[in-house]
């Protein structure tokens, strides 16, 4: 007989991994099958996000960051740097120590919460008497093909890269996140194509390290999805740092030879340009992840993306089959799959889990960083929705001025009426804590004056925050 579970979940990254361990502190019986392998064919629990996502290049963007201070900001500070030199093997080799560490934290928890792992692929074999089977290819060769038997699957397999028509990735000319993440020394020149989360991001560490970087563009707005003002502060300071973006471009054919990768494409003016780079990385979004995974085998429904079908609750088409993460809609962030992972798990056990898609936060993880929850001021313009903005600049924050990092604002809006907290958009130093302060306050549905009139630590970036909220009223102190 197959061995039974109350709960399998199939994929271990954040949406994964996170359901099985909740499923198992609810007392069900779990299994997690994960396929993602290390450099020595071992399991590497965590998904995209540890291996080639969140983890990697937050790892890489401190360690760049840190290149550029001593090169750049040292001497600001009286202190001199000779004979600065840059180890790209010992950076990457850093980034894949902190990547392990991550992977092997993620078996630990499973052994401590007692969540049976497989490491393999697992895919549908066949529902029946309400329960599924599902087969698992083992990832290790040599070893048996089993099938497993459950009450409750849920479905974590994530998402890829979305590649260019006519470019594949090679992961040696044509990188995506995963190749962006490993290369073995600084290129000379670097394109990107996309100028969104990973192209920003990764652009930054290639640029820091040395890198002329040239972004292409397909939109004619910058960080389209972003508060226009934030958007244009952020385009100003990465522009002065170098990064070349080229907005509103159509890009064409892609030749990758051995001296490097020529890109055609018509500029905005509409005339026929070439971009001649040592790498190209392609970052111009991502697909949700079926493969191998033998939905048809059950009849489980897959949208004209190939995202898998669910509800607001993360039912699928099948009884008792969730699916959670980047293989649903949504936007795809970690903490997005973390949230819908619990709040499955609970729902499995009867209870009432939630995931309130008005406040998942945002951040880009660039200098300056750019955070954001809850609404643009273009969106509530669109909306009709009345409101009161309020801004704070961080050159008046007196933290700022002390880490020599004054870059940015931070925007709250506010509703006309009831002063209710809308969205705050921030760019500047550290934003991706301060807009944690952000989240809590819009969960607890605040008002401006809240914020205004709770005590903040000085100095600290926070009070920036409040000042952006006194802003609102229009009675900032410091500025
Ligand atoms: P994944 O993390 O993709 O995990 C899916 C797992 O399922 C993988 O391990 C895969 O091998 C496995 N799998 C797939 N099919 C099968 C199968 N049939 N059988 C067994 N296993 C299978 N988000 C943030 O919130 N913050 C960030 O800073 C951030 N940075 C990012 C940087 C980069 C470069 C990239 C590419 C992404 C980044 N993201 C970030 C996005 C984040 O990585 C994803 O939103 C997140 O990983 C989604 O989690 P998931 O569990 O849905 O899927
Ligand atoms: P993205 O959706 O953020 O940006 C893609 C960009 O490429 C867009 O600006 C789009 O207009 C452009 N584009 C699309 N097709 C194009 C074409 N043919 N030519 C030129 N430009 C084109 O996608 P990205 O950067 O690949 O990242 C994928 C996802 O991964 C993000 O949306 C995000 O969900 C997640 N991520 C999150 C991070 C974070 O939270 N800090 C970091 C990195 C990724």
């Amino acid at each position: 007989m197959s061995k039974q579970f109350d709960v399998i979940v199939i994929g271990g990254g954040p949406g994964g991994y996170i359901a099985a361990i909740r499923a198992a502190q609810l007392g069900f019986n779990v299994a997690c099958i994960d396929e993602w392998k290390n450099a020595k064919g071992g399991p590497a629990l965590g998904g995209t996000c540890t291996n080639v996502g969140c983890i990697p290049s937050k790892a890489l963007l401190q360690s760049s960051e840190h290149y550029e201070h001593a090169g750049h900001h040292f001497a600001d500070h009286g202190i001199d740097v000779k004979g600065l030199s840059l180890d790209v093997g010992r950076m990457i080799a850093r980034k894949d120590t902190v990547v392990k560490q991550n992977n092997d934290g993620i078996v630990y928890l499973f052994k401590k919460n007692k969540v049976t792992f497989f490491h393999g692929r697992g895919s549908f074999a066949a529902a029946k008497d309400g329960l599924y089977d599902i087969k698992v290819a083992p990832a290790a060769t040599g070893a048996a093909e089993e099938t497993i038997t459950g009450k409750h699957i849920v479905v974590a397999t994530g998402s890829n890269a979305r590649s260019l028509p006519g470019a594949p990735f090679d992961e040696e000319n044509i990188l995506s996140n995963d190749g962006a993440l490993r290369m073995a020394a600084v290129p000379k020149k670097l394109g990107l194509i996309g100028s969104g989360v990973i192209g920003l991001e990764m652009g930054s560490v290639w640029r820091r390290l040395g890198a002329e970087v040239t972004v292409l563009e397909g939109l004619p707005t910058f960080l389209g999805a972003v508060d226009q003002q934030i958007a244009k502060e952020a385009h100003k300071a990465f522009t002065k740092q170098g990064l070349k973006i080229e907005l509103g471009v159509k890009v064409g054919e892609v030749k990758s030879g051995k001296k490097g990768v020529s890109v055609a494409y018509t500029d905005a003016k509409g005339e026929a340009q070439t971009l001649e780079v040592d790498k190209l990385i392609i970052s111009i979004g991502r697909v949700a992840n079926t493969v191998g995974l033998a939905p048809e085998a059950v009849g489980l429904k897959l949208d004209e993306r190939g995202a898998i079908v669910v509800d607001g609750e993360c039912k699928t088409n099948l009884p008792n089959v969730w699916a959670v993460g980047d293989v649903v809609r949504g936007p795809m962030l970690a903490h997005k799959a973390e949230e819908e992972g619990v709040a499955v798990a609970e729902r499995i056990a009867g209870q009432h889990g939630h995931v309130n898609f008005n406040t998942i936060p945002w951040v880009i993880y660039t200098s300056p960083e750019i955070a954001w929850v809850g609404q643009t001021e273009e969106q509530l313009k669109a909306a009709g929705r009345a409101y009161k903005s309020g801004t704070f600049p961080f050159m008046a924050n007196g933290r700022a001025r002390a880490l020599g990092d004054t870059t940015g604002m931070v925007k709250m809006l506010a509703d006309a009426a009831t002063d209710e907290i809308l969205g705050v958009h921030i760019v500047g130093p550290m934003a991706s804590e301060l807009i944690a302060e952000c989240v809590v306050a819009m969960e607890f549905r605040a008002s401006s004056e809240d914020i205004a009139r709770i005590c903040h630590a000085h100095p600290s970036l926070s009070e920036a925050t409040k000042e952006a909220a006194l802003a609102v009223d229009k009675r900032t102190l410091n500025f």
